[in-house]
């Protein structure tokens, strides 16, 4: 059965109310559609951990900076909802930019600390708009599950950060990385990638699961680990913004001389062609790449 869609953000928190209302859990997907099985994948953690699923589906224009690929960003509304209807989702909510931010929206949320390192110097204001966007969403659902996934991994930890520090009446729950047979993280964005740049885009996924078998094979400095993702990367890569070795829970990247305790993030940004792509590994807790 295809779910309903649900444009109006007042309709969407009346349906959630009146089903938490017969003592009903609402768990929540949020996305910019275009959906791959990276999504489908929290959707079917949102079924096991709650009784009604509501996916969103919304380009955020917040989040893109002004030389960002908002306009090109693949829409496709019915195929999206197409995709969902073998799996159980009970409205996907669809609102148009001027039902999210109406004439005279001026408002902002900022997450400090953690949005200051890894992709945000990169992309300056894109968290603000992420914090903002989902702040708003959240409170068109109301009290729920919301689910996100660990590919975008400053994300995760930004929106848990924003949901403490408000006290918004929301469990964060997370879904690991879904990847292709071949190790590539799962993205809206491969879309953009030409055979050839998806062949070198590989080499995000390969450098980190070299870091990785080094780290299970006892390494701990956090240089030789960081080597063995920029071997792969670099020399792939048509440029890139950071290749990291940072605390999971603050962000902060270690020191050269920093030896790894327990578990540690190790990310990278890096563009193939004109697309942007991200991807990590927590190592001491993820089993892939
Ligand atoms: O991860 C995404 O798809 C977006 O950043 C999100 C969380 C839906 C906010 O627009």
């Amino acid at each position: 059965m295809p779910p309903d869609v649900i444009r109006d953000p007042e309709e969407m928190l009346a349906r959630c109310e009146s089903r938490r209302r017969n003592g009903e859990q609402v768990a929540f997907v949020p996305s910019m559609g275009s959906l791959h099985q990276g999504h489908l994948s929290l959707v079917e953690i949102a079924n096991r951990a709650a009784d009604v699923t509501v996916v969103s589906i919304f380009v955020n224009p917040t989040q893109f900076g002004p030389n960002e690929d908002l306009e090109k960003y693949p829409r496709d509304l019915e195929a999206d909802v197409k995709k969902l209807s073998s799996h159980r989702v009970d409205a996907v909510f669809s609102p148009s930019p001027k039902a999210m931010y109406p004439d005279g929206f001026d408002t902002e949320i900022t997450v400090g600390g953690l949005t200051e390192t890894l992709c945000g110097p990169h992309r300056p204001g894109h968290f603000n708009g992420v914090a903002t966007v989902v702040t708003k969403l959240l409170n068109i659902i109301g009290p729920c599950k919301a689910v996100f996934g660990r590919k975008d991994f400053q994300q995760l930890k930004v929106i848990e950060k924003l949901v403490r520090d408000l006290n918004l009446p929301v469990e964060i729950v997370s879904g690991p990385t879904v990847r292709e047979p071949d190790g590539l993280a799962m993205s809206s964005r491969n879309a953009y990638l030409s055979a050839e740049e998806r062949h070198r885009a590989l080499s995000l996924s390969k450098g980190l699961r070299a870091a990785r078998v080094l780290f299970e094979n006892g390494e701990r400095g956090a240089v030789r680990l960081l080597e063995a993702v920029k071997n792969e990367v670099v020399a792939a890569a048509d440029s890139v913004d950071y290749i990291d070795i940072a605390n999971p829970k603050t962000l902060v990247s270690l020191s050269e001389k920093d030896l790894v305790k327990e578990t540690v993030l190790v990310a990278v940004a890096a563009r193939v062609g004109s697309t942007r792509l991200i991807d990590n590994v927590v190592l001491g807790e993820d089993t892939a790449p």
